[in-house]
């Protein structure tokens, strides 16, 4: 089977990419336009100097990016520096700027090879259509996707989240080979989970820019199987943990302030709940609604974790043996959900089994960033776009 996987190079996606390669003997057509979560590191053992492709639509993929960067007040100004930005997201790789037929070329790499990374935007809809053109199935994961930043500037997560799905969407329209289109939502549809955990027919009651453009195309996409009849099945995970996530997150943001002895900046009083899944349980959440999710269908995944940010900030200190004197308690996010829960019945009725045990994942991810510093140092130091968010965010609480 071929994938069209997008947003191949984030947390999730990346996540993803290597349990289908792992498990299965997949082809993967990648798609990642390396806006700053996108780390080709995640990927790097799977690259080689003849499979990752920049097609020559690059020009749009660069007007594309500058015109999302200059709404942003922390953003490059000019097309050299975003063409600087790329280059300093290739480092270390060889990309192959492809002149040619881009569905001839990746059709090509994948007679001897298991994975093409393309970078380009999903707003290409000439890139998308060629590369749907070789594919069974699509999962959609690429998004812009901190709810923070879309307080701060929600106009990427509109160019992205829902003119980038619905150039997806269209591209989806007029190929005929595709079995199923896999569009990755969120828990955070639904809103804020008030003394009860929803169900998938629940109202849709999103609250905050970035959960409230995921829920436009939640919805946008079961339009399109409705109307146009594409194969696309829904997934509602929950939040996300595990190796590789972008140092923004609850997450990684507390263990690394806290291997690095400055204070952990807890929203409010911390006493705000997630469900937290781990990232190979989302991927194989996925592979089940790939074999058996039905068309037109929203599924829920939870992780059935619930725990209050502050018991997830207590455990990141005991791990890392570090004194709970760090925890800062500052400003409050506006907007913010204080709970999500979802009820996850009917992806367990597909046969869906969630058996790890929270702790020993949850410490098994900390561990990582403990051991894969380099990882988050080279963003931490090299990203100049995170520094300016991560400033101006945290300055203000
Ligand atoms: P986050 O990881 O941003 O995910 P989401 O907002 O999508 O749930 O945040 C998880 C929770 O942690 C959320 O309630 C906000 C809180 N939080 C903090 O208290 N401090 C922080 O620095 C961050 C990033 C999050």
């Amino acid at each position: 089977m071929i994938l069209l996987v997008t947003g191949g190079a984030g947390f999730i996606g990346s996540n993803f990419v290597k349990h289908r390669l792992q498990t299965t003997d997949d082809k993967m057509i990648i798609l990642d336009s390396l806006t700053y979560a996108g780390v080709l590191d995640n990927l790097k053992e799977y690259l080689n100097d003849s499979n990752l492709l920049i097609p020559k639509t690059q020009d749009d993929l660069l007007s594309v990016t500058k015109q999302i960067g200059e709404r942003l007040s922390y953003a490059v100004p000019d097309g050299s520096a975003e063409l600087k930005r790329l280059t300093s997201k290739l480092e270390g790789f060889n990309p192959n700027y492809v002149e040619s037929d881009l569905y001839d070329m990746v059709k090509d790499i994948l007679k001897k090879d298991k994975v093409v990374f393309v970078v380009a935007n999903i707003i290409d809809s000439k890139t998308d259509q060629a590369l749907m053109r070789l594919s069974d199935v699509v999962v959609h994961f690429a998004a812009e996707s901190h709810v923070d930043r879309s307080i701060f500037d929600a106009d990427a997560f509109i160019k992205t989240n829902v003119y980038g799905t619905y150039t997806l969407l269209e591209a989806a329209k007029n190929v005929s080979n595709l079995k199923k289109f896999i569009h990755i939502s969120t828990d955070e549809v639904y809103g804020h989970a008030i003394g009860k955990s929803f169900k998938e027919a629940d109202p849709l009651n999103p609250r905050n820019p970035y959960s409230s453009a995921k829920a436009a195309v939640d919805r946008m996409a079961y339009a399109y199987h409705q109307t146009y009849g594409i194969p696309i099945v829904i997934a509602r995970p929950s939040n996300n943990f595990g190796s590789n996530q972008y140092p923004e997150k609850l997450i990684p943001v507390m263990t690394i302030k806290a291997l690095k002895n400055e204070p952990l900046p807890v929203y409010g009083d911390g006493r705000q709940e997630r469900d937290w899944l781990y990232v190979e349980d989302t991927a194989r959440a996925i592979d089940l609604l790939i074999k058996s999710g039905k068309i037109g269908e929203a599924y829920n995944i939870a992780g059935n974790n619930e725990r209050e940010n502050i018991s997830i900030v207590r455990k990141i200190l005991e791990i890392t043996g570090r004194s709970e004197k760090l925890i800062d308690h500052v400003k409050d996010r506006p907007g913010h959900d204080v709970r999500y829960s979802i009820d996850d019945s009917k992806i367990k009725d597909l046969g869906w089994v969630q058996d790890r045990d929270f702790d020993k994942q949850f410490e098994y991810t900390v561990n990582w960033y403990i051991q894969n510093q380099n990882w988050w140092e080279k963003i931490l130091n090299k990203d100049q776009e995170y520094k300016a968010f991560m400033k101006a965010w945290y300055e203000e609480r």
